[in-house]
């Protein structure tokens, strides 16, 4: 039985243990997946310790994914670009590779729901990490446009600029979001205090469709008001465990079948 865990501060209500154990149920992989909570002051030492012990990869959730980044002796290139690691893997040499499945994970549930992608206008809201992390998958896809807005406008400017040599990527504050957009993807952790931020009434195009990357029980106050403004609504649980079938791919060479496990979540939730 080979070893995995995810890595977070805190860990308690993680899902992936459940999801991970679905797909290794499924596909006949025998493996372990636990949860950790490391410390706050050494991730390093807290992934060192668990291969010394055999561990043969993790998941990297908040607040680590940039510690995780830092420490790999060879990164992805998805990786690189995200400036963050939410997938470890210890090669036969012991080394340790970093790889970011979260944009891969947000593409394939946008895929297997049917949201088209490329040539579609894209409007993304948020500039941090999160968002950070998926605009490498995103503009592969070939969107006609992708704007990244945010409260802090700088944060924006900063990572189109970043991604050009991508695709068509723009940035800016709040004020420069002028629809239609055929997709609105909400990276923001605004949600988290239900707070909204301030947007257009036709801010969506005729069939357009709102995902946003937190879930939970009930709607977000995003989703709430994309839904009253006629967009199709999507929250962020496929992703979750998009990003997880991912990484499993990226450790046993087989990719699970998420539409099972993403319904029993979603029971649970
Ligand atoms: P994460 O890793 O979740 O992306 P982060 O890097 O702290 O976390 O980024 C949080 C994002 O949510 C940022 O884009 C932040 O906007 P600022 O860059 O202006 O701080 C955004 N955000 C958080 N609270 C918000 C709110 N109440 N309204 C609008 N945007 C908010």
């Amino acid at each position: 039985t080979d070893r995995y865990c995810v890595f977070g501060h805190p860990i308690g209500h993680s899902k992936s243990p459940a999801i991970h154990a679905a797909f290794a149920e499924q596909t006949g992989e025998a493996i372990e997946y636990t949860a950790i909570e490391a410390p706050r002051d050494d991730f390093a030492g807290a992934w060192r310790a668990f291969a010394a012990a055999g561990g043969r990869g993790a998941n990297v959730t908040v607040p680590f994914k940039e510690a995780a980044f830092r420490l790999c002796d060879a990164l992805s290139d998805r990786a690189k670009r995200a400036r963050a690691v939410n997938t470890l893997i210890r090669d036969e040499a012991g080394r340790t590779r970093g790889d970011n499945t979260d944009g891969a994970g947000l593409v394939a549930d946008l895929a297997r729901q049917a949201v088209p992608l490329a040539s579609a206008r894209v409007l993304v809201l948020g500039a941090g990490g999160a968002v950070r992390g998926v605009l490498a998958p995103l503009l592969a896809a070939e969107p006609a446009g992708l704007h990244v807005a945010n409260r802090t406008a700088d944060k924006a400017c900063t990572l189109a600029a970043d991604f050009a040599d991508l695709g068509q990527v723009s940035g800016g504050g709040f004020e420069t979001v002028t629809g239609p957009f055929d997709l609105v993807i909400n990276g923001t952790s605004a949600s988290l205090g239900g707070e909204l931020p301030p947007l257009p009434d036709d801010l969506f195009a005729p069939g357009a469709t709102a995902y946003d990357m937190m879930y939970g029980a009930e709607p977000t106050v995003f989703l709430r008001w994309a839904e009253a403004h006629g967009a199709r609504c999507l929250d962020g649980l496929g992703m979750l465990v998009g990003q997880a079938a991912e990484s499993f791919f990226l450790w046993r060479g087989v990719r699970p079948d998420v539409t099972p496990v993403l319904a029993a979540l979603r029971r649970a939730l």
